[in-house]
C-alpha cells in the first residue's frame, strides 16, 4: 500500500481545498457521483507555482511552458563525465614540470569547492525546494536538475580519482580552508530553512522566506559562487592545460547557466502570482546578500591566485563579480548594485553556449549511447 509521508506530496494528493468545495456544491445539488468526479479535472489556470490546489501528479495540462522547455533542453545536453578523455590531463599533472604551484592550487581549491557544493545543490532541491514548488512542469524541470547534480557530483569525483588526489584533502576542504568554509556557511541556513521537515510556505513570511533561498541559491550560489572556479579552470584549458577537466567544466557550466536561468524564471513567476511578497524590505534585503555574496567570493578568489597567474588575477575577479552580480539583480527585477562594472571576460559568454563551437578542447572520447546498452532478446 502506498504510504505518503511527505507531507506536501499528501497535501496536494488529498482533494485540492478548491475542488473540494466544489464537489460538495455539486453534492448539494444532487447531482450524480460521475458528474462530480469529472468536475475534478485540471484547469491549467488553476495552477500556481507554490500554494497551489491543484494535483501535482498531473503533468498536463501545462501552464508554465518555459519550464518544461527548459526541461527538453536539459534533457538534450546530457552528458557523462566518463565520456571525456583524461589522459593528457593525467600526463600533465603527473609531469613534476607540467604545472606551476600556482597552476596546482587553483586546480586543488577548485574541486575543493565543488566536490561537495553539487551535493548540497542535490540536497537542497531533493529535500528542500521539490516539496514547496506546487508546479509539476517545475517539479519535472527539478528532477532534471538533481540528477545533473549528482552529474556534476561525479564528474568532480571522477577528476579528483583521474589526477591520483588525496581524495580527504579534496572533499574535507568544505571543513578545513576557510574561504570555502565561509561560502558554505553562507548558504547552510538557506538551505536548512527548505530542508526543515517543519517548514511550510501558505503565509507571508514563510513565503518570503523560501523565496529568499530560492534568490541565494540560483543567483548567488549557482549564479555567482561558481564563476570563479569556472573562468580559472577554462582559462586553464584555453592555454591548452587540463583540456579534460576543462571540458568537464564546460559542460557543466552550461548545465548551471540553465539551473541558474530556470532559477531566476522560478522566482520572477513567483513574484508575479505573489506581489506582496516584494517589499521594498525584502528587496534591499536581497541586495545586502548578493553584496555579502560578492566579499565571499571575492576572498576565495584571492586565496585561490595569491599571485597573478595564467593572465588572470585577483582583482578581474572582483570586476567580474560586480558584474555578475548586477545581471542577476537585474535578472529579478532589482537595480544594478555596482554600476559601470564591464565583464573583463568576455570569452565566457562563448563558453557557455558549445553549439556554436561543440567539442572545444577536443577531448571527448566516446559517443553518448541512448539504448546501446539494452537487449530484449
Ligand atoms: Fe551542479
Ligand atoms: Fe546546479
Amino acid at each position: 500500500m502506498l504510504n505518503f509521508d511527505d507531507d506536501l506530496v499528501s497535501a496536494n494528493w488529498k482533494q485540492p481545498r478548491a475542488v473540494e468545495a466544489e464537489v460538495s456544491s455539486v453534492a448539494e445539488r444532487g447531482i450524480e457521483q460521475d458528474d462530480a468526479v469529472s468536475v475534478r479535472r485540471i484547469n491549467a489556470a488553476d495552477k500556481r507555482v507554490i500554494n497551489g490546489a491543484t494535483d501535482v501528479n498531473q503533468l498536463v495540462p501545462f501552464k508554465y511552458k518555459w519550464a518544461w522547455e527548459k526541461y527538453l533542453a536539459t534533457c538534450a545536453n546530457h552528458w557523462m563525465p566518463q565520456e571525456v578523455n583524461m589522459a593528457r590531463d593525467i600526463a600533465l599533472w603527473k609531469d613534476p614540470n607540467g604545472l606551476t604551484e600556482d597552476e596546482r592550487r587553483i586546480v586543488k581549491r577548485n574541486l575543493g569547492f565543488f566536490v561537495t557544493a553539487d551535493s548540497l545543490a542535490a540536497n537542497n532541491i531533493v529535500l528542500g525546494t521539490y516539496r514547496h514548488i506546487t508546479a509539476p512542469e517545475c517539479r519535472q524541470f527539478l528532477l532534471r536538475q538533481a540528477f545533473e547534480e549528482a552529474i556534476h557530483t561525479h564528474a568532480y569525483q571522477y577528476i579528483v580519482e583521474s589526477l591520483g588526489l588525496d581524495e580527504g584533502e579534496i572533499f574535507n576542504a568544505y571543513h578545513e580552508i576557510p574561504t570555502i568554509r565561509a561560502k558554505d556557511e553562507f548558504l547552510i541556513p538557506f538551505i536548512e530553512t527548505l530542508t526543515d521537515p517543519e517548514f511550510k510556505t501558505g503565509t507571508p513570511e514563510a513565503d518570503q522566506q523560501l523565496l529568499r533561498s530560492l534568490i541565494v541559491f540560483a543567483c548567488i550560489m549557482e549564479g555567482l559562487f561558481f564563476y570563479v572556479g569556472f573562468a580559472q579552470i577554462l582559462a586553464l584549458g584555453r592555454q591548452n592545460k587540463m583540456t579534460g577537466a576543462a571540458e568537464q567544466y564546460q559542460y557543466i557550466l552550461r548545465d548551471e547557466s540553465m539551473h541558474c536561468n530556470f532559477g531566476i524564471d522560478l522566482i520572477n513567476t513567483i513574484k508575479l502570482e505573489n506581489p506582496h511578497l516584494w517589499t521594498p524590505a525584502f528587496r534591499d534585503e536581497i541586495r545586502t546578500l548578493m553584496q555579502r555574496g560578492v566579499e565571499l567570493e571575492y576572498r576565495y578568489a584571492e586565496d585561490t591566485m595569491p599571485r597573478g597567474v595564467l593572465g588572470l588575477n585577483a582583482s578581474m575577479f572582483k570586476e567580474y563579480l560586480r558584474f555578475i552580480a548586477n545581471r542577476r539583480c537585474q535578472q529579478i527585477g532589482i537595480d544594478a548594485i555596482y554600476p559601470g562594472a564591464e565583464n573583463p571576460f568576455p570569452w565566457m559568454s562563448e563558453m557557455i553556449d558549445l553549439k556554436k563551437e561543440r567539442n572545444f578542447f577536443e577531448t571527448r572520447v566516446i559517443e553518448y549511447q541512448t539504448g546501446g546498452a539494452l537487449s530484449w532478446d
